[in-house]
C-alpha cells in the first residue's frame, strides 16, 4: 500500500498538463488548455485542463479530477496503478507499507469482484490440460498465445467452479454478481474453452467461453460462444477484446486492426500482428471507437464477406467517420474469416492482402451498394444518397470535399451535384443533433443539473474565497468565518465528504495554512478530490442560490456584504437540517406504541422546539413558514 503522505506528495508534484499532454494534443486557451474530450463524442472541444488548479474537467460529459483520475479514466488504471505511473514519471520513490487488517476488511466491492474473477481465471487455467488444451492445439494455437491471453477451460461439470470457489471462501453472491454461476446455482460456463476479457489496464472483467463440441453448435439452446453477462465490472459495449495487449502496438504503428472474433484475434496475434482488437459479438459502438481513438485514429476493419458481416461493418462506418477516424476496410474472400484465411495463405500473403485490398469507405460503399443496384436508376440514386450520407458524417469540411471528389469520379456524377447534396445532408444532420440527445453514455450531467446542496455551496465558498479576508481592513479570513459559524452543526451534515472537507479545513486553519483548492485536489482520498473538482467546476449559472442568496461580493467590497451572504447561506443550510429533524421526529411520533404517554409528550415538546427554530430561521431569511 502507498502511504497517504506519499500519495499527496505524488499528486502535488504532478503537473496535470504534462500528464494529459502525454496522451492528447492540448491547445492553449488563456490560462488553460483545451482538447476534444477523449471520454465522450464531441465536435468542439469542451475538455479543459487547468494548470492553476492542477485538474482537468470536461464541461460536456462532466468527467473531471486530478492527474491520477485522468490516468484511471484514460488508461483504465486503478488508483494505486495511476499513482505508480506518476511516481515513475516524476522520479518519486514509493516505500510501500503493509495494509492493516482493518483496511483489508473494508476493501471495496469492486475489488472483491476482481479478486473473484482472478480466482476463476486460475481455476479455468488449471483445468486447461486435457480436453481444453486438446481443442486449442487442434485449432493450431501454440503455447505462447495460450499463455499470453490466459486461456483456460471450464470442466464438463454442473458446479465445479462453484464448489471450488465457495470452499476457498468466496461468497456465492459475488460469483452470481459476475455471472459465473447462474441464478439456479449452476456454473455458467461448462465444457468450454475460456477467453478472459480484460479492461484497458489488463484486469479480468469477464469471460467468454467457446464450446469444444462442434456437433452441438447447431442446437439453438447451445450457442457456440457464451459471454459473461454485464456486471459492475463489465459493460459489453464499452469493452474491446484484446485492447490491453494491443494498445502499445496500436500507438507505435499508429493503426488499429479490428476483427470480429476471439480466435481471429489470437491467430493473427500469434502470427506477429499485435495492433489488433476484436469487437467480439457486438455491433461496434461509439464507446469502443473512442477507446481505439485514444491510441490511433487509423482504423482497419477486417470482416467476413457475408451479408451479416457487411451490415455490421456499414453500421460501424458512420460512427467512425463521425469521430473523424480514417477508416479502411478489408473485405476477405468469402467464406473465410481472418483466422481461416490466415491459416490458408500464411502470414506473408495475409499481410500483403490486407495492405493491398484495404479500401476507403467510399470505395467500400460504392462497391457493395452499387453492385447490387445494376442499371436501376432508383436503386443507384439510393446508393449514392447512402454514400453522401456517410460523407456528411465527416466533421472536417476539407476532408469532406476530397471525399465528394472521389465519390463523383467513382459513381460517374458531377462534383457540383454531389457537393450540394452533401451540404444539404450536413445541415440536416446538424439540425437533428440540435434536437436529439447526443449519443454516448456520459451525458447525465448535461441533461440534469447536478444536485447542489447548501453543504456543497458552502464548500465552494470555503475553497474559492477561504484564503481571502473579510474586507480590506480585517484579519479574519473567510474560511475562519465560515468554519466558525458551522462548527457546531458539522455533525449534522448529510454528506460525509463535505463533513470531511470542513474538518480538514479546520485543521488547516489551526495550523495557519490557507484553505485553498489545491490542498483538496491533491487529496489522498480520490472521493474527496473528485467532489472538490465537481463543486468548483459546477457551471455557475444564476440558479436558486442566486435568487435566494445573491452573488458573492467582490473581494474589494467591505466585509459586511460577505458576512450577510454567508450568514444567509448558513441559515438555509440550518433550515434544511431542521426540516429534516422535524420529519424524523414526526416519523417517530407516528411509530410510538399506543399508550406511551411520556414518550409522546417528549416528542411533542421536541417538535414544538423545532418549529420555533424553524420560524426563527425563516424570519432571518425573510420567508414565511406555515
Ligand atoms: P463467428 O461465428 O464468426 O465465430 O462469430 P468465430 O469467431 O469464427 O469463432 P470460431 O472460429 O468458430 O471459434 C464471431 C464472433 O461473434 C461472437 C463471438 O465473439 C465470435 O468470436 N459470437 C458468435 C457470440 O457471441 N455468440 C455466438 O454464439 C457466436
Ligand atoms: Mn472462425
Amino acid at each position: 500500500m502507498i502511504p497517504p503522505k506519499t500519495i499527496r506528495h505524488i499528486l502535488e508534484t504532478t503537473r496535470i498538463e504534462e500528464v494529459v499532454q502525454d496522451f492528447l494534443p492540448l491547445r492553449r486557451s488563456g490560462a488553460n488548455f483545451t482538447a476534444r474530450c477523449p471520454f465522450h463524442h464531441e465536435k468542439t472541444p469542451s475538455f479543459s485542463v487547468s494548470p492553476a488548479r492542477n485538474i482537468f474537467k470536461c464541461f460536456g460529459c462532466g468527467k473531471g479530477g486530478n492527474a491520477a483520475k485522468f490516468l484511471m479514466e484514460h488508461e483504465g488504471y486503478s488508483f494505486p496503478e495511476a499513482l505508480r505511473w506518476l511516481a515513475k514519471k516524476y522520479n518519486i520513490e514509493i516505500q510501500e507499507v503493509q495494509p492493516t487488517l482493518e483496511q483489508l476488511a473494508t476493501q471495496q466491492e469492486e475489488e472483491s469482484l476482481f479478486i473473484v474473477n482472478d480466482y476463476a481465471l486460475k481455476f479455468f487455467q488449471e483445468n486447461l490440460p486435457g480436453a481444453g488444451m486438446g481443442y486449442l492445439k487442434s485449432r493450431g494455437f501454440t503455447e505462447a498465445p495460450i499463455q499470453k491471453f490466459g486461456l483456460g477451460y471450464a470442466p464438463d461439470n454442473w458446479d465445479a467452479l462453484k464448489k471450488a470457489a465457495t470452499q476457498a471462501g468466496f461468497k456465492l453472491q459475488y460469483l452470481q454478481k459476475l455471472g459465473l454461476t447462474t441464478p439456479s446455482g449452476k456454473d455458467f460456463f461448462r465444457h468450454r474453452v475460456i477467453f478472459p476479457i480484460t479492461n484497458l489496464g489488463g484486469k479480468v472483467i469477464a469471460f467468454a467461453g467457446r464450446t469444444i463440441n462442434n456437433e452441438t453448435i447447431q442446437q439453438s439452446n447451445h450457442p457456440k460462444y457464451l459471454n459473461s453477462p454485464e456486471s459492475p465490472l463489465y459493460q459489453k459495449g464499452q469493452t474491446l477484446y484484446g485492447i490491453h495487449m494491443a494498445k502499445q502496438a496500436i500507438r507505435r504503428q499508429d493503426e488499429c486492426i479490428l476483427v470480429e472474433g476471439y480466435t481471429d484475434l489470437i491467430a493473427i496475434h500469434q502470427a506477429g500482428i499485435e495492433n489488433i482488437v476484436a469487437s467480439a459479438g457486438t455491433a461496434i459502438t461509439s464507446e469502443q471507437l473512442l477507446l481505439i481513438r485514444r491510441f490511433s485514429t487509423n482504423l482497419k476493419i477486417l470482416y467476413d464477406g457475408d451479408p451479416a458481416g457487411i451490415q455490421a461493418t456499414l453500421r460501424g462506418l458512420d460512427l467512425a467517420l463521425e469521430l473523424d477516424m480514417n477508416v479502411k476496410i478489408v473485405p476477405l474472400p468469402h467464406p473465410d474469416d481472418p483466422d481461416s484465411f490466415l491459416r490458408k495463405v500464411g502470414i506473408n500473403a495475409f499481410t500483403e492482402f490486407i495492405t493491398n485490398h484495404a479500401v476507403d469507405f467510399i470505395n467500400f460503399k460504392a462497391n457493395t451498394l452499387l453492385s447490387g443496384a445494376g442499371n436501376d436508376p432508383v436503386k443507384k440514386a439510393a446508393a449514392v444518397h447512402n454514400i453522401v450520407d456517410s460523407i456528411a458524417h465527416v466533421p472536417d469540411p476539407l476532408k469532406r470535399s476530397f471525399f465528394v471528389k472521389d465519390c463523383a469520379a467513382l459513381v460517374g456524377l458531377g462534383e457540383e451535384v454531389l457537393a450540394q447534396e452533401t451540404a444539404k445532408t450536413v445541415r440536416a444532420l446538424a439540425e437533428r443533433q440540435r434536437l436529439v440527445i447526443p449519443r454516448g453514455s456520459n451525458h447525465s450531467s448535461m441533461l440534469s443539473p447536478q444536485k447542489e446542496t447548501y453543504e456543497r455551496y458552502l464548500i465552494r465558498l470555503l475553497l474559492e474565497h477561504g484564503a481571502e479576508t473579510l474586507g480590506p481592513k480585517e484579519d479574519t479570513t473567510i474560511a475562519e468565518f465560515i468554519l466558525g459559524s458551522i462548527e457546531d452543526i458539522l455533525e449534522h451534515f448529510e454528506d460525509p465528504l463535505c463533513l470531511c472537507i470542513c474538518r480538514e479545513s479546520i485543521e488547516l486553519v489551526k495550523s495557519k495554512q490557507p484553505v485553498a483548492p489545491h490542498h483538496f485536489t491533491s487529496h489522498e482520498d480520490l472521493a474527496i478530490s473528485g467532489l472538490v473538482v465537481e463543486v468548483l467546476f459546477k457551471k455557475i449559472e444564476p440558479g436558486p442560490y442566486w435568487e435566494e442568496i445573491g452573488h458573492f461580493p467582490s473581494t474589494h467590497s467591505n466585509g459586511q456584504d460577505q458576512i450577510v451572504l454567508i450568514t444567509k447561506a448558513i441559515a438555509h443550510l440550518k433550515l434544511n437540517m431542521v426540516n429534516r429533524f422535524c420529519e424524523q421526529n414526526l416519523q417517530r411520533l407516528r411509530n410510538i406504541p399506543g399508550g406511551d404517554e411520556t414518550q409522546t409528550t417528549r416528542l411533542l415538546t421536541a417538535q414544538e422546539r423545532l418549529n420555533e427554530i424553524r420560524r426563527g430561521l425563516a424570519e432571518t431569511l425573510g420567508m414565511v413558514i406555515k
